[in-house]
């Protein structure tokens, strides 16, 4: 099996009564998970649900596809102007299946700048050459104050390097109809690629938000589908014992409903690290809400927090393990890397490092995982396994679809909208209201009033 959800460190039989989890409480949510996993079904067929389909866009593959086969060819450099669901799932992409130094060897050199850190932007200005820079827009709104001014400020120079032939170095994904890059895509021929309007951002790593950048890049997209899609088929399964994304949802709900309000991710490989900060704020941005579906206040969430083992052993592990007993640990293995070298005792003298003989690093940090796991299943922490067979694209295309059903679950579990996001847009006005943008002059009031008759205590 590509990946594998392995939960027996939540089972009481194996971490107690207390903080454990028997198999017929997780049975007793079957009636409402086939409830919840029907709906999803229509609200799929119904063009209601998008991110169920996007394994299957065959024509978007080919279409991004050829796209990417000649941008290869034409740019030496590949900036990804995006924030949030427009730039986490593109990242996570690359550092889970390019060369960890592709940089520094491979073309189009590929930049993320998912940050409007001035000094940070114009240290990327001077690593690239704009006229040989492919400039991708990502806003399913196409209003996000970070990603307009990030492209403003690259218009400059887009300008001033190719004049009225800026638009050849730009493309634009955005909403097939909706918002501001399809006003400036109407007055110039600037290539668009969509993001269909049933695809919420955090769910759209697999449409051409993510797509693109990994084509470009040279990762297997289809390779990345075909994993999606087997795993959406795992995660159609009436028999929800043998569902995973019922059974991660199933877990964190009736963890949350005892107080562990925690989610930690923490991949056992560099090379998935990312995917831990694309499931933060998929599980954040999708469950943490104030309202149920009837409008009742609920106030729910689980806080996903990242980590990186071997590294935080160092760092995090001591509270894990014997710190506020509040925390649902999900770990990622790798089974089989695909550089593993044995090492051998070049100072034989020293007979305590006789036992790394013959050993593999990737050995070291799976033994590592395990005693971590140990340690809180010891511990009565749960805690539970996505394996990975491998680092491939079909592993990880299995792991987004993978999470985002699980989401999916979870939110129905809730019974809360796991597709909205007030608390973010909440946000983004105030922004634009201190911004000054038009159109918000009465919010920008009503923020300068608050700030005005604040308190402020400050030493
Ligand atoms: O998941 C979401 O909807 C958000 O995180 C958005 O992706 C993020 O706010 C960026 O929005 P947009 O793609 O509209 O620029």
């Amino acid at each position: 099996m590509p990946i594998t959800l392995d939960y027996s460190n939540v089972i009481d039989a194996n971490i107690g009564a207390e903080h454990g989890l028997s198999i017929s409480k997780i049975e007793s949510l079957s009636d409402k998970g086939k409830e919840i996993l029907d709906d999803l079904r229509q609200k799929a067929e119904q063009g209601e649900l998008g991110f169920y389909k996007l394994p299957f866009q065959e024509e978007t593959f080919s279409e991004i596809l050829t796209y990417a086969n000649a941008a290869r060819k034409r740019f030496d450099y590949y900036v990804h102007i995006g924030i949030g669901g427009s730039a986490l799932g593109p990242i996570a992409l690359q550092t889970s299946l390019l060369n960890s130094y592709y940089n520094l060897s491979e073309t189009p050199k590929m930049f993320f700048p998912d940050n409007v850190d001035p000094d940070w932007i114009y240290d990327l200005l001077k690593q690239i050459d704009i006229s040989k820079t492919l400039f991708h827009v990502v806003s399913k709104s196409g209003a996000t104050a970070e990603t307009a001014a990030t492209l403003l400020y690259f218009m400059k120079y887009l300008k001033e390097s190719l004049g009225d032939n800026f638009y050849k170095n730009l493309i634009f994904t955005t909403d097939p109809v909706k918002g501001l890059l399809n006003d400036i895509a109407r007055e110039y021929p600037i290539k668009c690629f969509r993001i269909p309007p049933n695809v919420g951002g955090r769910f759209s790593v697999l449409s051409p938000v993510g797509l693109i950048s990994a084509a470009i890049a040279g990762i297997d997209i289809q390779a990345l589908a075909r994993g999606a899609a087997e795993m959406a088929q795992k995660c159609d399964n009436d028999d929800l014992l043998k569902n995973p994304a019922f059974l991660y949802a199933a877990i964190h709900f009736l963890y949350m409903k005892k107080n562990k309000n925690i989610s930690v991710m923490m991949p056992y490989s560099n090379k998935l690290r990312d995917l831990a900060d694309w499931f933060r704020q998929l599980w954040a941005e999708s469950l943490g809400k104030r309202y149920d579906v009837n409008g009742k206040v609920v106030e729910v969430g689980q806080t996903p927090v990242k980590a990186l083992g071997a590294t935080d052993q160092h760092s995090q592990v001591q509270l894990y393990v014997e710190g506020p007993n509040d925390k649902v640990i999900t770990f990622l293995e790798v089974e089989n890397f695909e550089h593993n070298e044995q090492i051998h005792n070049h100072f034989s003298d020293i007979d305590e490092f006789n036992y790394f003989e013959g050993k593999t690093l990737g050995e070291l940090l799976n033994a590592e995982k395990k005693a971590t796991e140990l340690a809180l299943t010891n511990n009565q922490r749960p805690n539970l396994t996505v394996k990975f067979s491998e680092v491939s694209a079909e592993n990880v295309g299995a792991f987004f679809f993978l999470l985002e059903a699980a989401t999916a679950f979870a939110g129905g579990l809730l019974n809360i909208n796991a597709f909205d996001q007030p608390g973010v847009e909440h946000g983004k006005i105030a922004t634009y209201a201190l911004m000054g943008r038009k159109g918000y002059e009465r919010k920008r009031k009503e923020i300068l009033k608050q700030l005005s008759e604040k308190q402020t205590f400050v030493v």
